[in-house]
């Protein structure tokens, strides 16, 4: 149907975190009796360690990343799958590709 991924992600253009929708969001089109809501999520599928600092705003927004390049074609898919891998070297080898700083306490909040 073409929804836009920010229609149940609102976050994720200028937040921290992408998000998830309510059940209420759905219920718009499938208000039909007997539809009960699901739990959102069911499972996590992309999840970082807690001392890794993240921010969709600052990719999507300020970096112009696309969902795709670092979610894969979800679009396609009936489930979501990590499909893109992220971890220190993933992201650092983007950063030295786009110029973005590596520096160590860009992605980590040293002294805590
Ligand atoms: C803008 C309207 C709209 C919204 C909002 C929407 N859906 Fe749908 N959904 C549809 C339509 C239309 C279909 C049928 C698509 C098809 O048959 O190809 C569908 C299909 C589905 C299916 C597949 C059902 C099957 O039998 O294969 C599931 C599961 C589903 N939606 C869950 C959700 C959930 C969960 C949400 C909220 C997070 C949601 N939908 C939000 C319109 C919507
Ligand atoms: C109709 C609402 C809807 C739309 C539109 C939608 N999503 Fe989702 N998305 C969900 C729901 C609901 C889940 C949780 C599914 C589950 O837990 O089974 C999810 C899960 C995800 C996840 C996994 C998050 C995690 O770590 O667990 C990613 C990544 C994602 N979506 C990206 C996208 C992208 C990119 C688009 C646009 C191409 C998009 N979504 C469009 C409803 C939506
Ligand atoms: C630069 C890579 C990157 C881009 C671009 C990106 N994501 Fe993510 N996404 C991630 C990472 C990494 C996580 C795990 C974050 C965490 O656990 O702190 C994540 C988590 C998520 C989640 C789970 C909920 C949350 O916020 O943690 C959803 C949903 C999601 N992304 C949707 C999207 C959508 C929709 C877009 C495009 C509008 C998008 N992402 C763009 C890397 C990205
Ligand atoms: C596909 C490319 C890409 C990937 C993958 C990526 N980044 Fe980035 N990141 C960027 C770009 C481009 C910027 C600069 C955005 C701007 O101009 O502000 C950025 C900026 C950041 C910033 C803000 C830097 C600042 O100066 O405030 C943080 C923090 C960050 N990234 C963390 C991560 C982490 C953690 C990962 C892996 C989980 C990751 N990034 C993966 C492209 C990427
Ligand atoms: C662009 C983002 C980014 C930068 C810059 C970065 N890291 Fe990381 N780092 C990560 C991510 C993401 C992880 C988590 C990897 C995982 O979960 O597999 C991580 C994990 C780590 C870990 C834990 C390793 C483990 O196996 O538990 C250490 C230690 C670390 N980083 C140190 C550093 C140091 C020192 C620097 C500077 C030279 C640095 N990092 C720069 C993103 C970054």
């Amino acid at each position: 149907m073409k929804l836009k991924c920010t229609q149940c992600h609102a976050g994720a253009e200028n937040q921290d975190r992408a998000g998830f929708p309510k059940a209420t969001v759905c219920a718009v089109c499938h208000a039909a009796a007997g539809w009960s809501a699901p739990a959102i999520p069911s499972q996590r599928v992309y999840r970082q360690r807690d001392f890794v600092v993240f921010s969709h705003a600052r990719h999507v927004s300020a970096g112009k990343v696309e969902c795709v390049t670092c979610h894969g074609d979800v679009n396609l898919s009936d489930r979501v799958t990590l499909q893109v891998e992220h971890n220190m070297k993933t992201c650092m080898a983007c950063h030295a590709q786009r110029k973005a700083s590596n520096a160590c306490n860009v992605c980590h909040e040293l002294g805590q």
